[in-house]
C-alpha cells in the first residue's frame, strides 16, 4: 500500500520559544507550529522568530485563563482592524501593548466593566457581548438582544 506525503501535521498550544518549535518539528513531532494567543500582540511574530530576531513570544498576562486571553486577543484584532495601515508605522500601531503595565491596568479596567455589564444584563434575561471597548477609535462592537425562553 502506498502512503501520501503530501499532508502536514501542524500543531497549535503551548509553544512559546523558538527552542521548542524548533525541537518539536526537528522531533518529527510536528511539520510545523501553529501559534494563537501570542500572535494577536504582535502581528508580524511568525516572521520575527523565523528571522532570529525574537527567541520566544512576548510577555503574556493571562497564565492559562484562556477566557480573559480570548477577551484580550479580539480587542487587539479588532484594534488591528480599526487601525489603517502606514508602512512607516508598522504593522503592530495602533494595537494595546499588554506588556506595558499602564495599558495592562487601563484594559483591565475597562474589561473588568465590560464583563460587569454582560453579567447585568444576563441576570436581566439579555445577551449582551462583544469587544471590550479599549482603543476602538470610539467605536463600539456589541452584539445586543433578548435570550428566548424554550
Ligand atoms: C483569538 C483566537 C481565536 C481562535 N479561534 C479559533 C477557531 O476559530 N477555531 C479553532 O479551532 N481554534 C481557535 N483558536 C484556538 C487556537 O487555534 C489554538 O488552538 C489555541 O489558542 C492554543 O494555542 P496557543 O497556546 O498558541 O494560544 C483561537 C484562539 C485565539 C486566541
Amino acid at each position: 500500500m502506498s502512503t501520501c506525503s503530501c499532508y502536514g501535521l501542524y500543531v497549535t498550544g503551548g509553544f512559546r520559544t523558538v527552542a521548542g518549535m524548533t525541537q518539536a518539528i526537528n522531533d518529527n513531532a510536528t511539520d510545523g507550529i501553529g501559534l494563537g494567543r501570542p500572535a494577536t500582540q504582535e502581528f508580524d511574530l511568525p516572521n520575527n522568530l523565523i528571522n532570529g530576531t525574537f527567541q520566544s513570544t512576548p510577555f503574556w498576562r493571562f497564565g492559562d485563563d484562556f477566557n480573559a486571553a480570548l477577551f484580550a486577543c479580539a480587542c487587539q484584532m479588532s484594534q488591528a482592524g480599526l487601525t489603517e495601515y502606514f508602512p512607516d508605522r508598522g504593522v503592530n500601531y495602533g494595537i494595546m501593548d499588554l506588556s506595558n503595565d499602564k495599558t495592562f491596568e487601563e484594559y483591565q479596567n475597562a474589561y473588568n466593566e465590560f464583563i460587569k455589564i454582560i453579567t447585568k444584563k444576563g441576570e436581566a434575561g439579555k445577551f449582551y457581548f462583544g469587544i471590550v471597548p479599549y482603543q476602538l477609535n470610539g467605536r463600539a462592537i456589541i452584539c445586543e438582544g433578548v435570550v428566548s425562553k424554550f
